[in-house]
């Protein structure tokens, strides 16, 4: 009997830290489509948050300081106007909004 209610406190557990997840909501929504267009658009050349064209200019946060890159408006200009080997991303490409996103998972996601 002990057993069975342990069974049934570990479910509720489960069961609320998804409730918990699930409501919040909005930010875990962008954070997802950003890696989906992420993965669509930049992973082919920034594997892993990486560089295979250039490995000195990965996306980690410490690279992106050394080459003045601290907010998601900063990675928006990249993509627009890029360095040497890498494509542009107009607007037609990846919409503003998109391009937001995008840029605020590698700021969240690569260390
Ligand atoms: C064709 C390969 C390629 C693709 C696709 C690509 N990049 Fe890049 N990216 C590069 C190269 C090469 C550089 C280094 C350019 C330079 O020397 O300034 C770079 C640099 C960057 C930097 C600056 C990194 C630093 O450490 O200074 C950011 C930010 C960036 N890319 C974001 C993106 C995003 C966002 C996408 C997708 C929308 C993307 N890249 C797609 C090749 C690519």
């Amino acid at each position: 009997m002990k057993h069975s209610i342990a069974v049934v406190a570990a479910v509720v557990a489960v069961g609320l830290s998804f409730g918990v997840a699930s409501a919040k909501g909005k930010g875990d929504k962008d954070l997802k489509r950003g890696e989906e267009l992420f993965k669509q658009h930049c992973a082919v050349c920034h594997p892993e948050g990486g560089n295979i064209v250039n490995p000195q200019k990965p996306l980690g946060k410490e690279s992106l300081k050394a080459n003045k890159i601290t907010s998601w408006k900063d990675i928006v200009k990249t993509m627009r106007n890029p360095g040497p080997g890498m494509s542009t991303f107009d607007a037609k490409a990846i919409p503003d909004k998109d391009a937001k996103l995008v840029a605020e998972y590698i700021l969240k996601t690569f260390k």
